[in-house]
């Protein structure tokens, strides 16, 4: 093999030399801590996160990635408090009014990734609203992960695989990728998460597999271009192998 680009569904692309990342996933985290710190209840911290999103998705297109994904409310998300959970919902309502028109205007394709389900009727319709709107646009494509958890989307695409009487020796990795919730994006590059903690929180478990991982203490309201230039920086410096090793490795050895 001439390179180290993966076979993997979805992950086309040579990557090892490409030095900034198709596919960002970005786990928002630290809005609570971001409202505490300043006294105020936590709706003011989600709020200000919203805006941090619509700066992010431009300041991720300027720099050349072309799909970001985001997290935005976890299937375990629904364990808050039930002010908290209604409160979420309704800002989505409200940042979907306040924001949609100028991120179709910004060229960003919008896409929802999660359990549609068990959402209320008007949410649904904001996102489908949203998807339809923006469909066509092509400077990056803002997923959103709502209602979404990594088990449930292993899970989702085995029923599919059921219900449709799909063979076994039919259901491969390739099958699976086609059938999960972000199979229309290449396998996520880089992996941000905001607020300090180090763990993946049930988001793209599947998708992740080979991802650059980057922690960073920056509580998500602050998180801005400096802190977008220190990922995609630490990206550029990453070694990315998939389980191989390099040409130069192999001759090194045997010489
Ligand atoms: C992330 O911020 C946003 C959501 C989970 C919806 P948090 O609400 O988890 O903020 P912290 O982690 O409590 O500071
Ligand atoms: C992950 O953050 C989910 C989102 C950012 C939407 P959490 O705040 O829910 O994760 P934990 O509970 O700290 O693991
Ligand atoms: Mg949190």
């Amino acid at each position: 093999m001439s390179d180290l680009s993966t076979s993997h569904a979805g992950s086309a692309r040579g990557v090892a030399s490409a030095s900034v990342p198709r596919h960002v996933a970005l786990v928002m985290d630290g809005n609570g801590r971001w409202a505490r710190q300043r006294y105020m209840p936590r709706f003011f911290g989600h709020k200000q996160g919203v805006d941090a999103l619509v700066r992010a998705v431009n300041a991720f297109a300027d720099r050349g990635v072309e799909y970001l994904t985001v997290f935005a409310f976890s299937s375990e998300n629904w364990k808050r408090p039930s002010e908290e959970v209604s409160g979420l919902m309704s800002l989505v309502l409200v940042a979907v009014s306040k924001y949609l028109t100028k991120l179709a205007g910004d060229g960003v394709r919008i896409r929802i990734v999660g359990d549609r389900e068990t959402v209320s009727d008007k949410l649904r319709k904001a996102w489908e609203h949203a998807e339809s709107l923006t469909q066509h646009n092509q400077r990056i494509t803002l997923s959103v992960a709502f209602n979404y958890g990594g088990r449930w989307d292993v899970v989702q695409a085995c029923r599919r695989a059921i219900e449709l009487g799909v063979k076994p020796e039919d259901v491969d990795e390739a099958w699976l990728a086609r059938n999960m919730a972000l199979s229309f994006a290449p396998d996520p590059d880089l992996f941000i998460r905001t607020g300090g903690e180090m763990r993946i929180s049930n988001f793209l478990l599947w998708q992740a597999a080979y991802s650059e991982l980057f922690f960073t203490e920056c509580l998500w309201p602050d998180f801005g271009e400096a802190e977008i230039d220190a990922a995609l920086n630490a990206y550029a410096q990453r070694d990315r192998r998939f389980g191989m090793i390099r040409p130069n490795q192999v001759v090194a050895e045997g010489a």
